[in-house]
């Protein structure tokens, strides 16, 4: 059993919970669109043809925010292909992910599917085949109340108001040399400097994300932030970080680690942006939109593209299963997510429904939770108020990708509101049981509200159709709390929150 402990105070405030860290994303991408959202002959499907067992998965996993329409997609795709009667919508090609795209989900179906999930929609305008006047056209047809081309067509399609989109997302990993459209950092940071400067004509309360690294490994990785920074960075408002991870060659400790790589690349983008910001001589600060992050594996057959004639409607891609070494990873990215809550103001996993995703559906059949769903949805729930930064005394263990790293990874909440705190743990051990002693000081008189254990003596079980409900967060009974401590036992390969109130 390794000794660790946390101390808990309320003076160590990083910054707000913001419900944007719990945000998600929608591409057309495999069956994440069609069978997955859109299924009109479901059972449930309303007027639109949209899910409603997986709505009411989507309210419960509690997302924020919806980012939408890719993705790789993005770089491909004509908006105006999605918008007016179905029957005459075209049919095309998706380059990016060898598929057909049917188009009959565009921008007015999402915003309706948006507004009955409860989430805020995130747009993205193309930047790899289209540019400047197609991306003024979209925000106009969303945003301008009425009495323009866009805005009119707008309203014949249906929606009078205007969808007042906040956030844009200036194109989708333009670093990558994968990407239709792919630039330098110079070319795309021009591109994105004068797309988001028009773009604010038409409305100054943009937020906008310019495109950062598609991952820390990226050989630009650092320097594509700083020249596209240099040139965007007052018009801007955050740049986006994409990360995803997965175990290789059995490495399960470092799999677990995967936080401390997301730790390093917040830190390194943060800095980055700073750094523009001192020779800038800019006074805002640029902050992170962490917009695609998961446990992703990208080297099996699930995410191999289609290939030669065949160019299918919504194929099955990228349809990971996820066991509970993957769960526990996903709850400590989130940790790591809310630890950095004073420069990471956004937030998206990807992605929502069948595609590295933590719902899954059958078509016409059933809808049912992966593994990765139940931290995610514990932690949107119950972290609110504050992120409380701690003080962690842990051992180390030796990981082949991060050399030596804590096992015990944590960060606890506090709302002034209610006076709970919460603590979301992880155990990065592959083997050993930690004993957690909890200092409360500056709690006084709080006691433990639930305490609730994810893990499994075999953690490559992974949920089916036929049975999600065997391992999901259990009771964790050893968590006790006495003279202002909370004592509790964390299995190895686990995730754990608890949440404390007055008695
Ligand atoms: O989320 C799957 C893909 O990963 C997205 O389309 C792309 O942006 C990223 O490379």
């Amino acid at each position: 059993m390794l000794p660790t402990s946390v101390t808990v105070d309320p003076a160590f405030v990083v910054g707000p919970v913001r419900r944007r860290t719990f945000g998600s994303f929608v591409e057309h991408l495999g069956r994440s669109v069609y069978t997955g959202i859109h299924d009109p002959e479901h059972p449930s499907a309303d007027a639109d043809g949209f899910r409603g067992d997986v709505l009411e998965l989507i309210r419960e996993l509690g997302i924020s925010t919806v980012r939408y329409p890719g993705g790789n997609f993005l770089s491909g795709y004509r908006w105006q292909d999605g918008i007016g009667p179905v029957k005459e919508r075209p049919r095309r090609l998706d380059l990016a992910w060898h598929s057909t795209e049917p188009n009959l989900v565009g921008v007015d179906e999402f915003m309706r599917w948006a507004a009955r999930a409860g989430v805020e929609p995130m747009m993205a305008v193309n930047l790899g085949t289209r540019g400047i006047a197609e991306a003024l056209e979209l925000l106009e047809y969303c945003n301008v109340p009425g009495g323009t081309e866009w805005s009119e067509r707008r309203r014949a399609n249906g929606a009078e108001d205007p969808y007042r989109v906040t956030m844009w997302c200036l194109g989708n990993e333009m670093d990558g040399p994968w990407q239709i459209g792919h630039k330098t950092a110079h070319e795309y940071g021009r591109l994105a400097a004068e797309t988001a400067r028009a773009m604010r004509m038409i409305d100054p309360g943009l937020e906008l994300v310019v495109c950062g690294s598609s991952n820390s490994a990226m050989p630009t990785f650092g320097a594509w932030e700083h020249t596209v920074l240099t040139e965007a960075y007052e018009h801007v408002d955050h740049v986006s970080a994409h990360a995803y991870y997965y175990e290789s060659d059995g490495d399960l400790a470092s799999f677990l680690a995967s936080a401390v790589d997301m730790d390093h690349f917040i830190d390194a983008v943060a800095a980055t942006a700073d750094a523009v910001r001192a020779a800038g001589k800019h006074s805002k600060r640029i902050n992170i939109s962490f917009d695609e992050w998961n446990v992703w594996y990208q080297q099996r057959a699930e995410s191999r593209p289609p290939s030669g004639d065949d160019w299918p409607v919504a194929p099955v891609l990228l349809e990971d299963r996820y066991n509970v070494a993957d769960a526990v990873v996903v709850g400590n990215l989130l940790i790591s997510l809310l630890r950095h809550t004073d420069r990471v103001h956004a937030a998206s996993q990807a992605q929502l429904v069948n595609v590295i995703a933590p719902i899954m559906t059958e078509p016409g059949g059933r809808a049912w939770k992966q593994t990765i769903f139940h931290p995610f949805a514990l932690t949107s729930r119950y972290a609110t108020g504050d992120v409380l930064r701690l003080a962690i005394d842990s051992p180390v263990t030796e990981t082949a990708r991060f050399g030596e790293v804590a096992v015990l990874d944590a960060v606890a909440t506090h709302d002034p509101a209610t006076g709970e705190v919460v603590l979301f743990a992880t155990n990065r051990s592959v083997r050993d049981d930690v004993v957690l002693d909890v200092d409360l000081r500056g709690f006084p008189g709080l006691a433990v509200l639930e305490a609730l254990t994810l893990s499994n003596p075999d953690h490559t079980w992974a949920a089916t159709a036929d049975d999600d409900t065997t391992v999901v967060p259990r009771p964790n009974t050893t968590a006790t709390t006495a003279d202002d401590r909370v004592r509790t036992e964390l299995p190895p390969v686990s995730w754990t929150m608890i949440r404390l109130a007055r008695a």
